[in-house]
Parts: structure tokens; C-alpha cells; sequence
């Protein structure tokens, strides 16, 4: 990326190329298209309709058939795909979180409802099992510690489930040691050749969550925290070898988790493995910029395609975002 040649000024005034619209369009490297979307979207089973969810103003938990309207919009708008993260009710949580691998639990009945009207959009579906155990965590606890090897038996289970439904994409996003090597044997051994698998490798402790354990319930529940399982913050170089243990066991996809503030380990990634590289702007980064723009702090619609735009120049494929609903309608109409 480096220049082979030191300008000097006057010769070269860098200004130059940016004096008009025409000449800033013109050298652009990059663009930002519908195609670069993922629309997360909550389900629930204790909804009747929608029901906004407070921490994410904007964002609805939905039962299926509005699930399936939203579903239809946002393929109307050309975003390729969608990604489901269900509300589970009470009743059906338990310790060990097996609800995820029931064959008619909600995330189920929504793939199906969805690929039965709605074809032509790709469903993500999440992998992990903090929607369905008592205390929100992402595997099986044993005092204060997730048992690794257990918890990724279930996560075959649910993801064969899943597969089974007729997803398009399984995303672990539980961070467990060799989870994608096992779903990647189990899918084989099934005939599921042709799934793909989007794996959350870089996936950091974060207080950016906070909104999202708020939309699916399981806030009140998580007894302490994730950091046994999910990436120190101030780690650099282990993305590069969980996204490589990644790779070997299978996946096709990596997703880097939260966004913004972790641009350098998407670069980091693009830099060492060619391989489709996708970003979750997360609840809390959504929460921040609807905020301040609520308040009149910032100019929201430009604070979110510049937000889209920092993702692309890091060089992600395609970013998870609530916005895109949003800006895939600018994008359609020319407004941005
Ligand atoms: C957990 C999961 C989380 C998110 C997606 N899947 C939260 C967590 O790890 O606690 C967060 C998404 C967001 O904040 O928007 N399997």
C-alpha cells in the first residue's frame, strides 16, 4: 500500500483531486452498496406483533409473521441476507440450554416460515446457547466455568437442527474451542456439503453487548461475565490464530466482533488470510450513534454511513447492522 515516490509540494497538492464532487467521486477505491448488508432481526414467541425493544430504539422483537413481512421488505431492498436472534420465553430455558437444538423450537419454525415465503433472502442463524439457558451464557456451566467439549456437542445439535430447517448460514458465535471443526464433520456426515459457516472468531468480552442481552432477555440472568470464553480486549495477534484454527476446521466466513472499535483486527486479518472477512456493529455501537442522534449531538445519517464506510476501507465484506434496513432505503433512493 505504500507509495513507491515522496511527492513534493507544489508539484503535488493532494487538494486537488478533492476541489469538486465529480474528481472526489472519480478516485473513490471504494464504495458501499446494499450488497455489503446483514439486517439482524429479533423473534419472538411471547409476542403478539411487535414490540419495540427499549435500548435498541428502532429495533422490534416480532412474532414470525411479522418476521417473515420484514423479511420480504428487506429483500425488496436487495439486502442479501438476514440474521436471526430469538427471544425465548421463560418456560423454555433451562440449565443446559437444550431448547437450541429443538427441531420445532422458534428459531426453527422462523427459518422455515421465512425460506418457504421468502426464498430468495439468505438466513443466518446464530449458533450459540445464551438465548436458552437460565444464565445466560453462551455454553454449559459447571460452577463459575463453561465446559468446552459439552457445550460443542450441543452446538452440533443445534446446528444440525438449524441446517436441517433449511438455513443458508450457521454462525457460532459462542467462541468454544474446536466448535466449527465439529459442526464442519457433522454437516459432511449429514449431506450438508453446501453449508456454509460463518464463524465468529474474533469475538472480544465486550460491554458494547449491552443492548442485545436487553432485546433477547437474558440480561438479568448472566451471572458474571464472559471473559473465559470471549477475547481480551487487549490482545492483538490471538484473532489471527483463532481465525486460522477457524479456517482449518472449515469455516468459510469470519466475522470480527464488536466493530468499530476493533477496525484493526479486521485489517489484521484481511493483511495475513484471503478469506471473506464480516463485521458485527453491535447493539451498543447502534445505541451510541441513535443516541446522540436523537439528541441532535451528531448528524445521524451521516455518522452512520461514515460508520459503514470505516468498516469497507478496513476491508470487510459485508457488516452486520441494524442500519441496513436504513440505508439500504437511502442507497435505493439515491440519498446518500
Ligand atoms: C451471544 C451473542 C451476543 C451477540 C450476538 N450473539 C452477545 C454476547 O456474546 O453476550 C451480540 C450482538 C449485539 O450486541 O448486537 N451468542
Amino acid at each position: 500500500m505504500s507509495s513507491p515516490f515522496t511527492s513534493t509540494y507544489p508539484a503535488t497538492r493532494l487538494r486537488r483531486t478533492r476541489q469538486a464532487d465529480w474528481s472526489r467521486r472519480l478516485v473513490r477505491e471504494l464504495s458501499l452498496s446494499v450488497d455489503d448488508l446483514v439486517q439482524p432481526m429479533f423473534v419472538s414467541d411471547s409476542t403478539d406483533g411487535r414490540e419495540a425493544i427499549a435500548n435498541l430504539p428502532g429495533q422490534n422483537r416480532v412474532d414470525i409473521e411479522r418476521l417473515v413481512e420484514d423479511a420480504q421488505a428487506a429483500n425488496e431492498l436487495g439486502i442479501p441476507a438476514i440474521a436471526l436472534f430469538p427471544h425465548i420465553r421463560e418456560s423454555d430455558k433451562s440449565e443446559d440450554g437444550a431448547e437450541a437444538s429443538n427441531r420445532e423450537g422458534l428459531v426453527q419454525r422462523a427459518v422455515r416460515a421465512v425460506k418457504a415465503q421468502v426464498p430468495d433472502i439468505a438466513v443466518i442463524t446464530d449458533v450459540a446457547l445464551d438465548p436458552y439457558a437460565t444464565h445466560g451464557h453462551d455454553g454449559i456451566l459447571e460452577g463459575d466455568l463453561i465446559k468446552n467439549d459439552e457445550t460443542v456437542d450441543e452446538l452440533v445439535a443445534a446446528a444440525l437442527s438449524l441446517a436441517d430447517a433449511g438455513a443458508d448460514v450457521i454462525a457460532p458465535s459462542d467462541m468454544m474451542d474446536g466448535r466449527v471443526g465439529a459442526i464442519r464433520q457433522a454437516f459432511e456426515s449429514a449431506g450438508h456439503h453446501d453449508m456454509l459457516i460463518l464463524s465468529y472468531a474474533a469475538k472480544y468480552a465486550s460491554g458494547f453487548y449491552g443492548p442485545y442481552r436487553d432485546a433477547i432477555g437474558t440480561k438479568a440472568a448472566l451471572r458474571g461475565d464472559k471473559r473465559t470464553y470471549q477475547m481480551d480486549p487487549l490482545r492483538r495477534e490471538e484473532a489471527l490464530h483463532e481465525v486460522g484454527q477457524d479456517l482449518q476446521e472449515g469455516a468459510d466466513m469470519v466475522m470480527v466482533k464488536p466493530g468499530l472499535p476493533y477496525l484493526d483486527i479486521i485489517r489484521d486479518i484481511r493483511e495475513a488470510y484471503a478469506v471473506p472477512t464480516l463485521a458485527y456493529q453491535v447493539s451498543g455501537e447502534y445505541a451510541m450513534i441513535r443516541a446522540a442522534g436523537e439528541r441532535g449531538m451528531i448528524d445521524e445519517k451521516r455518522v452512520i454511513l461514515e460508520s459503514l464506510m470505516s468498516f469497507k476501507r478496513a476491508g470487510c465484506a459485508a457488516v452486520f447492522t441494524y442500519f441496513a434496513a436504513d440505508v439500504a432505503k437511502w442507497l435505493k433512493d439515491g440519498d446518500v
